[in-house]
């Protein structure tokens, strides 16, 4: 049963509008007086879909007083906790692995903090009441993540303390313009809302092909995690997981419906220009749940992928005949159409500026349809699937099967479909 705060119930005690530099240095966390302003809860919605039943206190204010070393101290041993002890804020909470995150934290018996926008989902599409539905178990707080001081307030008003931060945000669109309000401003909100609230570690969800950023969205991840990792090395009391996956299930279903309505496979080259290995949801949920709790987590940039070997397309397409018991039929493009639409679009970016997400899509497209989804071996320079650390147990094959079965609902890609 979902319960609704009335904005008259609360007074919410903001911090300091601080600038973000400021409030992202080392020092940071003594520069906050939590307790000093004042303003009413109905500027800042918060919805929880259960009573909140923390079993700790909120620590106020954080300072640099003797006082916040001891609190400090305490909150850094909540890995000896029980995990029903244990706050996990979890941001992009309603996206596709966001709610399998949700779902892992609150089966492990977590006390979950998912925080999500009024309406969530792709293009907005559900409303507070599908959203609260959607993380069921978890105490939904409506708030925005793409600003500070709404997101702190919110946090605040919970008047709890925060343990763990795992982010699961993405932009939604992979835009050169939103993927640094997302990937990299929203995420760094979180780690600084997080932090000013008591939370000792942090789990980022990634991605594997950061490894080599040619794309807007890899470069503003690349930037939280470098700052995430400064931090973590500032602060003693701060730890961090780095989850680095290879390719969703998502992102390899595209074709079922259209190969199981006859229509050929298509992949770029010979098919073996690039390999991954896929990991379900639910496998990835489990990996970035574990990171809260096992020592051989922390401090650590985690590249993971699904069990068994990798795939190229040309695998995954024989597959997918192979499972529907038809003799495979192939459309093969040479990536060069590909170099010539973004040769393109980079030309006329120059006289329409308005173009440069749709340059930057076209290069997304041709990053995946080359790159592969696995470990960069820095010792020899080539991705490495050996190396390539596998988990979970789902399979593409049983995934390709329940797409057969049943269609991709609930397997929809972003708004600008095919961005990872
Ligand atoms: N697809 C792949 O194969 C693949 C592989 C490896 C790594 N990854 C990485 O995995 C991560 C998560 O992917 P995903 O597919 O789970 O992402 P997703 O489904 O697009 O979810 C994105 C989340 O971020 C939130 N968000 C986006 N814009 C927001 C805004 N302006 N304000 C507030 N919240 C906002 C969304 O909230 P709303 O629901 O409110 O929009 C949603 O909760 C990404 O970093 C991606 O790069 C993906």
């Amino acid at each position: 049963m979902s319960l609704c705060f009335s904005s008259n119930l609360f007074t919410l005690h903001s911090p300091k509008c601080h600038s973000y530099k400021s409030r992202f240095s080392s020092q940071f966390i003594n520069q906050i007086q939590v307790n000093s302003f004042s303003c009413s809860l109905s500027s800042f919605p918060l919805c929880l879909s259960k009573p909140l039943k923390f079993s700790r206190q909120r620590t106020t204010p954080i300072t640099a007083s003797a006082e916040t070393t001891t609190v400090e101290k305490d909150q850094s041993l909540f890995r000896n906790k029980n995990p029903e002890d244990i706050n996990v804020l979890v941001v992009g909470s309603t996206g596709y692995i966001g709610k399998f995150v949700v779902k892992e934290f609150v089966n492990r018996g977590f006390n979950v903090i998912a925080v999500a926008r009024e309406r969530s989902g792709i293009r907005g599409k559900n409303s507070k009441e599908e959203t609260l539905n959607e993380l069921q178990g978890a105490n939904v707080c409506f708030s925005d993540v793409t600003d500070l001081e709404s997101l702190e307030k919110s946090v605040k008003g919970l008047d709890v303390s925060i343990d763990v931060v795992v982010s699961c945000l993405a932009s939604r669109t992979g835009g050169i313009k939103d993927s640094w309000k997302i990937d990299y401003e929203a995420t760094k909100n979180s780690l600084v809302a997080g932090k000013n609230f008591g939370a000792k570690h942090f789990v980022l969800l990634s991605a594997i092909c950061v490894q080599k950023p040619l794309l807007e969205f890899q470069r503003a991840k690349l930037k939280f995690e470098a700052e995430l990792m400064k931090e973590a090395e500032e602060d003693d009391g701060l730890t961090y997981s780095i989850v680095r996956p290879t390719a969703f299930f998502k992102s390899l279903g595209g074709q079922v419906e259209l190969v199981k309505d006859g229509k050929p496979y298509v992949m770029f080259g010979d098919g073996k220009l690039c390999a991954c290995k896929p990991i379900s949801e639910e496998d990835l949920a489990s990996f970035i749940a574990d990171c809260v709790l096992s020592e051989d987590k922390i401090n650590q940039v985690l590249p993971i992928g699904g069990p068994g070997k990798a795939l190229t397309p040309l695998e995954q397409g024989e597959m997918l005949f192979r499972l529907l018991g038809r003799e495979p039929k192939f459309l093969k493009v040479p990536i060069g159409i590909m170099d010539f639409a973004i040769g393109l679009l980079d030309f006329l970016v120059k006289i329409f500026p308005s173009l440069e997400d749709a340059a930057e899509f076209g290069k997304i497209g041709r990053y995946y349809a080359a790159e592969s989804m696995l470990l960069l071996d820095p010792e020899t320079g080539d991705y490495s699937a050996e190396k390539t650390p596998s988990y979970g147990s789902d399979t593409l094959e049983e995934f390709f099967e329940r797409v057969l079965r049943e269609g991709m609902a609930g397997q929809e890609l972003g708004e600008q479909a095919g961005i990872f």
